[in-house]
């Protein structure tokens, strides 16, 4: 294995505090973290594998230009990029509780952008294991990738990284 870029967006919040504690939790590799706003072109030409951690903040929030600019940073660049031969890992921040019908909406956008740009995504998980109505992260029975909600099940996320992290060990 070589090593992984977990990049994130926005800073400054639990989606910050997920990417340190996802990283420290894998073993398997060296894990470098680095906010969105830093990632450039040629971080993502240069590495192969890659952990995605993105805040939903807003119901469509893709191009609707009242993104922070980490987010806003990222997705330029996932524009600009072809994904061909790499492979990454999805986490999202949501809040289930307030926007049930929309949970972790920005992590399944951010998934199909990748795809477009033919990436290959691993690090599914059972959506069982959450209580929501609905969300773009939502692949049959499975969200495409690790839902977390600090807001309101802070007391899970530790015990569903330390499993998220043994997948990837799997998967990446
Ligand atoms: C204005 C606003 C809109 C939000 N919209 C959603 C949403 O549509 N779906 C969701 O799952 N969570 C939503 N959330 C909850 C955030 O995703 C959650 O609080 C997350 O932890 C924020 O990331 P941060 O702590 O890194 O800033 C929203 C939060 C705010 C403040």
């Amino acid at each position: 294995m070589e090593k992984i870029l977990l990049t994130y967006a926005p800073q400054g919040g639990f989606t910050e505090q997920a990417a340190y504690e996802i990283a420290q939790s894998i073993t398997f590799a060296q894990c470098n973290v680095m906010p969105g706003s830093k990632v450039s072109e040629k971080d993502f030409e240069t590495y192969t594998f890659f952990i995605i951690g993105i805040a939903t903040l807003g119901n469509d929030s893709w191009n609707s230009g009242k993104q922070d600019a980490d987010t806003v940073h990222l997705q330029n660049i996932i524009n600009k990029t072809d994904f061909s031969k790499k492979t990454i890992a999805l986490f999202g921040l949501g809040n289930a509780v307030l926007y049930p019908s929309h949970f972790v909406d920005e992590m399944g956008i951010f998934e199909q952008q990748l795809i477009a740009k033919h990436a290959s995504i691993v690090g599914y998980t059972p959506a069982i294991e959450y209580t929501f109505k609905d969300s773009k992260a939502l692949r049959g029975t499975q969200i495409c990738g690790l839902a977390l909600d600090y807001d309101t099940e802070l007391h899970t996320s530790k015990e569903r990284i330390g499993r998220w992290a043994l997948q990837l060990e799997k998967e990446l």
